[in-house]
């Protein structure tokens, strides 16, 4: 069994601030029995310090990089090993997050997971579209940290199609991975999220974000798979808010505008522009620069999000203590709010 839950939620009600705290094999400086009695000795510690829990080692560190209060969380990405998930990661890594790179490309994660760092970040393999997969997912989690304060569940595909020619594989896969999935993730790893509110005595807030899409808020012209997946993502984000806030986790979404240099877009053998090309959803369009100058000058800003777009609406909807359930666009003025 992990001490790690138990011993990050009184460090986090004593310090008042999040720590992160991993399963080690090193030489303990400080032995607690399983109950955590003098733990109070932890706040003279100069951390990192290894720390034994009835005979279980674990280390404990915090970090100060930054004042944000971001700073220390651990996460999860799904899809991170690369697009806008290689950037939330990294993004995270820079505020002094403790981030989890999960991706189906098993080799992409790990890959990334050394690119930012191996004391930093920890790769790991799944399907979120499988239960078994994230089940073993959230044990994995548990295992190596214990603790999790911030799920990003931002793991999607894009199936563009006619619905007058679209075969109903295509339509399944996009709704298994942008939709099921998300309820998959919650259901797995909100149990670790509400733990620590628990175990902080609630004074400690955690998230789930989903990575949606402007598609989620408006439909979109030969993408219904698409859009209906992430217009279901928001009826999920919306109802688990409402069952979630009682273990004091904010259940959000962040609806991004085009990553049009993103490999979703860009991939000159796969990517959307070439996909939009060839199934003739722009008209008169002839090239992919064509597909892309088309799309660009629909959007009032005149370009497409970026990583650093999407990070800034996953610090604000973190430091945000008062909301939940809410969808934020971040579209360059594309898609208003009514
Ligand atoms: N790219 C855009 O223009 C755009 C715009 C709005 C919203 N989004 C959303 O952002 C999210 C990320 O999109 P992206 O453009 O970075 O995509 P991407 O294709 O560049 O990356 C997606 C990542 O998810 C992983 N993945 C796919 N299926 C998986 C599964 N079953 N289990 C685990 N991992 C899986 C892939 O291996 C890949 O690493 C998606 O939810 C997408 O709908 C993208």
């Amino acid at each position: 069994m992990s001490h790690a839950p138990a011993l990050r939620g009184l460090l986090l009600k004593t310090l008042g601030r999040p720590v992160i705290v991993r399963a080690t094999d090193g030489a303990p400086v400080l032995d607690l029995p399983a109950d955590l009695s003098g733990a109070e000795a932890l706040v003279d510690l100069e951390l990192p310090a290894v720390v034994a829990v009835d005979g279980h080692s674990y280390e404990v560190s915090t970090t100060s990089r930054s004042e944000r209060e971001i700073s220390g969380r651990v996460a999860v990405v799904t899809g991170g090993a690369q697009g806008f998930g290689a950037e939330i990661a990294k993004g995270l890594v820079d505020q002094g997050c403790f981030v989890y790179i999960a991706d189906l490309n098993g080799d992409g994660a790990a890959a990334k997971s050394a690119e930012l760092g191996s004391d930093v970040t920890h790769p790991i393999t799944v399907n979120v579209a499988d239960e078994d997969s994230v089940a073993a997912m959230a044990a994995e989690i548990e295992r190596v940290t214990g603790g999790l304060d911030l799920v990003v569940s931002n793991a999607g595909i894009v199936r563009a199609g006619s619905v007058l020619e679209q075969d109903l594989g295509a339509f399944q896969l996009s709704t298994d991975i942008n939709y099921v999935a998300f309820f998959l993730v919650t259901k797995h790893l909100g149990g670790l999220l509400a733990r620590q509110h628990e175990t902080s005595g609630g004074a400690w807030l955690t998230d789930i974000i989903q990575i949606n899409s402007k598609s989620g808020l408006v439909g979109s012209n030969k993408n219904a798979a698409y859009a209906g997946s992430k217009f279901g993502g928001i009826g999920l984000v919306q109802s688990f808010a409402l069952e979630m806030v009682e273990h004091g986790v904010k259940v959000n979404a962040i609806c991004p505008g085009n990553f049009y240099d993103g490999p979703l877009w860009s991939d000159p053998v796969k990517g959307l522009f070439v996909q939009y090309l060839e199934s003739g959803k722009v008209p008169g369009a002839r090239t992919v620069a064509d597909v892309k100058e088309f799309y660009e000058s629909k959007v009032p800003m005149r370009r497409g999000a970026t990583g650093v777009d999407v990070l800034r609406a996953i610090y604000y909807i973190v430091e945000q203590a008062y909301e939940t359930g809410q969808a934020l666009p971040v579209t360059g003025g594309q898609v208003m709010m009514n």
